[in-house]
């Protein structure tokens, strides 16, 4: 079975056709982050415009790399949220209507769920309960998996989502966007010997909060510089920060796992590309009974073919959406809602 994937929830324009859920045959990804360079950030009405110049361009070239035509393709995928709504509405309306236009069956997306599956595309055997992680620009939500497709909701960021605190970061030392590309790169071999704060949530609830270490990063950076080159300043204060919003993770999860047992801890979303962070979560449960899986770095940002592969698996269980399925920003994923 063939499904058109496509994904709009944020920046990127993307489209995939994957072929039985896991044999991705094209995965096309159009970025704006020259657009939304010179902002530090993204701007919800530039985004949107242009998803919607984008969206044909990019799934014709979808279907093109997959060298199919629109007649093969057996169902059609769409994210409906959470995301920025501008966003969300180009892609899925679009899908919808092309759904409709060729009688064929439309599934509606859960972007954090897709970002979930991005991790068992590549791992059939991943086993259950898990812990599933996801980790980006717009999110920093902990999942408990009793089960595929059933979720609950552990944990989420009370403020800033870690990507948001990577790209904030970069933005106050003025490195670019998106930042946790740039700092990553600039934390390598650097001392990070600077003790930034890691929150810590009194309640003992699995939640995450980064504003508190974005602010003392500026505090810092506002002491002015000392006796030292400004690239080996800057260096420290990436790797430092790097270690950690790294180690605030690391320490939920390993409090989740304990609690939990679970047999695979899945990581996904933009910043779980961070390898330093790969290296340090790999190391927390070296030699447990655990096994942790990451997604391929193609996979971790957002992609058309997490859409497509998680709605294969909808379909062959009889999860078809209907037409008048909207956009919603503040999509959830909690117990149950998977299902849908
Ligand atoms: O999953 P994603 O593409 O979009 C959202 O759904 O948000 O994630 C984008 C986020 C950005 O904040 C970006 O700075 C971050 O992922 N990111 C990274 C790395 N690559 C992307 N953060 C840390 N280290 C990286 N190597
Ligand atoms: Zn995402």
């Amino acid at each position: 079975m063939l499904v058109l994937g496509v994904e709009s929830s944020c920046d990127d324009t993307a489209a995939a056709v994957v072929s039985d859920g896991r044999r991705i045959l094209s995965n096309i990804v159009s970025s704006q982050i020259s657009v939304h360079r010179e902002y530090g950030g993204v701007v919800p009405e530039l985004a949107s415009r242009h998803h919607i110049r984008n969206i044909i361009p990019v799934v014709s070239e979808a279907l093109d790399k997959a060298e199919v035509g629109l007649e093969d393709i057996d169902a059609f995928a769409a994210t409906r949220g959470p995301g920025l709504i501008g966003s969300l509405l180009v892609g899925l309306s679009f899908v919808k209507a092309v759904s409709y236009a060729v009688r064929k069956p439309f599934v509606a997306i859960n972007h954090l769920e897709a970002h979930i599956h991005s991790v068992l595309i590549e791992n059939e055997g991943v086993e259950f309960p898990a812990l599933a992680l996801v980790v980006s620009g717009g999110h920093t939500s902990l999942f408990y998996l009793p089960e595929p497709f059933r979720y609950r909701l552990l944990g989420r960021t009370r403020d800033d989502a870690a990507g948001e605190a990577f790209d904030k970061v970069a933005k106050l030392l003025s490195l670019g966007y998106p930042g946790g590309p740039i700092i990553e790169r600039l934390a390598e071999g650097a001392r990070g010997d600077i003790p930034f704060p890691i929150a810590k949530i009194s309640d003992g609830s699995l939640d995450f909060s980064f504003s508190g270490l974005k602010t003392a990063v500026l505090r810092y950076v506002k002491k002015g510089m000392p006796d030292e080159e400004r690239d080996v300043w800057l260096k420290n204060i990436a790797a430092s920060f790097q270690e950690a919003v790294s180690t605030a993770i690391c320490d939920k999860l390993k409090r989740a796992a304990r609690f939990y047992n679970p047999r695979s801890i899945l990581i996904s979303g933009g910043v779980s590309c961070n390898r330093y962070l790969r290296k340090r979560i790999t190391s927390a449960f070296k030699g447990k009974r655990v096994k942790v899986y990451f997604p391929s770095p193609e996979l971790s940002t957002d992609n058309g073919a997490m859409v497509a592969s998680l709605a294969y698996f909808k379909l062959i269980r009889g999860k078809a959406s209907s037409l008048s399925v909207d956009a919603d920003a503040d999509l959830t994923l909690a117990e149950g809602e998977g299902e849908g």
